[in-house]
């Protein structure tokens, strides 16, 4: 029921913002191309998540990089509930083994496509249901 507007035009590659939808912080990452490669160069077996968890896409949805985004054309963007899958912290952006997020709580980390790769989270970052509604402009919900 509950829906935001969110302007990103400000937001420069690898720069990030947080906001607030239904009580939770949002994610949103405008990712380098380095950060996109990097995502890629990720074999699919060697997730410990293979499922992409973005509620945009079928739920059968590998996690493969261009299904983490906002897809084609728009794959530099990453929109995801930052609300760590293990016990609900608020991971930390740009930080970890693997370019992505730390959790602090216990020790998680995820990737650069927000898909968790070391410690005790059991899933991928969420993506909520998102969509361009112009170049610049995302709705959350
Ligand atoms: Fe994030 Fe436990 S809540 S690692």
């Amino acid at each position: 029921v509950s829906s935001i507007e969110v302007d990103v035009e400000s937001l420069e590659p690898g720069m990030s913002l947080t906001v607030k939808w239904r009580g939770k912080p949002v994610f949103i990452r405008n990712r380098t191309e380095a950060e996109v490669e990097e995502a890629k160069a990720v074999a699919i077996d060697d997730l410990k998540d293979p499922v992409a968890r973005n509620a945009n896409i079928s739920a059968s949805s590998m996690a493969t990089d261009i299904d983490r985004s906002a897809g084609e054309g728009k794959e530099n963007w990453l929109v995801m509930v930052g609300v760590c899958t293990h016990l609900g912290c608020i991971p930390l952006g740009q930080s970890g083994d693997f370019g992505g997020w730390f959790c602090p709580c216990h020790g998680s980390h995820y990737d650069t496509a927000g898909r968790i790769r070391k410690g005790p989270a059991p899933e991928n970052l969420a993506v909520p249901e998102f969509a361009f509604i112009s170049d610049t402009v995302i709705k959350i919900g």
